[in-house]
């Protein structure tokens, strides 16, 4: 039987091919990388967030504003506005299965990571999926229900308008050569072990933990990675916090209004 997973990038893969050079643009954000600074533009939101004791700002940037590399994106969190394409992609210069496209920061990032990874004993890394726009991610979503039917699909693959993925800054990483791509046992490969360990001292976030999906709505996904910036990702490994929900205090998101 067709794994629905492999099914679904496949169909990333065509249609990234065809949306990436359009989205391409060459700017770069002021707080893509996370780095809080006096002329951060984005809008303070996290005033429920609770108090880090180091004296970590949590409103630094915005949660809401998905330009922001702190955007929570969550079953209750649409992408605001629902359509919303990033204006800094690139292609990520490494190893990948599928296209490589991501906001400019979070690619320099994972260029660093996979060199990283490789020069510490991990192995090698490629991307199985990275940036989807809103179309490709309704027709990856529709793939997912066609296959498994709406409530498990929920439970693997966002919405148009709810995904990570969408966002630039969100990407699935699957070991060279490919092995349990896209599926639970990448947690037990040298690189899924690696990763789980390291990702935060590149700015990245393991975002769909295995005891977290009552928080996250997702089940386990040792593949998925979230940019969300070195010092963030360094106040979550420091606090031992592992979901962004809950450093920011928010909900949890286990499933959709309707
Ligand atoms: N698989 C993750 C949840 C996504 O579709 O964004
Ligand atoms: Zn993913």
């Amino acid at each position: 039987m067709p794994n629905p997973r492999r099914t679904a990038c496949a169909l990333v893969l065509a249609l990234v091919v065809v949306g990436s050079s359009a989205a391409c643009a060459p700017a770069r954000s002021p707080i893509a990388d996370g780095t809080p600074t006096t002329t951060a533009s984005a809008t303070p939101s996290a005033s429920a967030a609770p108090a880090s004791p180091g004296g970590f700002d949590r409103a630094a940037f915005s949660i809401d504003d998905p330009a922001s590399v702190w955007v929570v994106v969550n079953k209750l969190r649409p992408l605001n506005p629902i359509s919303y394409a990033p204006k800094d992609l690139v292609t990520v210069p490494v190893a990948h299965d599928n296209p490589a496209v991501m906001r400019r920061d979070a690619s320099a990032a994972l260029v660093a990571m996979f060199a990283a990874g490789a020069a510490e004993g991990a192995g090698a890394m490629q991307v199985q999926s990275s940036y989807r726009s809103y179309p490709v991610q309704v027709q990856v979503y529709n793939g997912w229900v066609s296959s498994l039917g709406k409530t498990q699909a929920d439970k693997q693959s966002a919405r148009p308008g709810y995904s990570e993925h969408q966002t630039g800054l969100a990407v699935d990483i699957s070991p060279v050569p490919l092995t349990c791509s896209l599926a639970a046992c990448f947690g037990t490969t040298p690189q899924g072990e690696w990763l789980a360990a390291n990702a935060w001292r590149f700015g990245y976030l393991l975002r769909y933990p295995a005891d977290k999906t009552a928080i996250t709505g997702y089940e386990y996904e040792p593949w998925h990675f979230r940019f969300i910036g070195v010092p963030l990702a360094t106040e979550l490994h420091t606090e031992g916090v592992e979901t962004l929900e809950e450093f920011f205090g928010l909900p949890p998101a286990p499933d959709y209004l309707r």
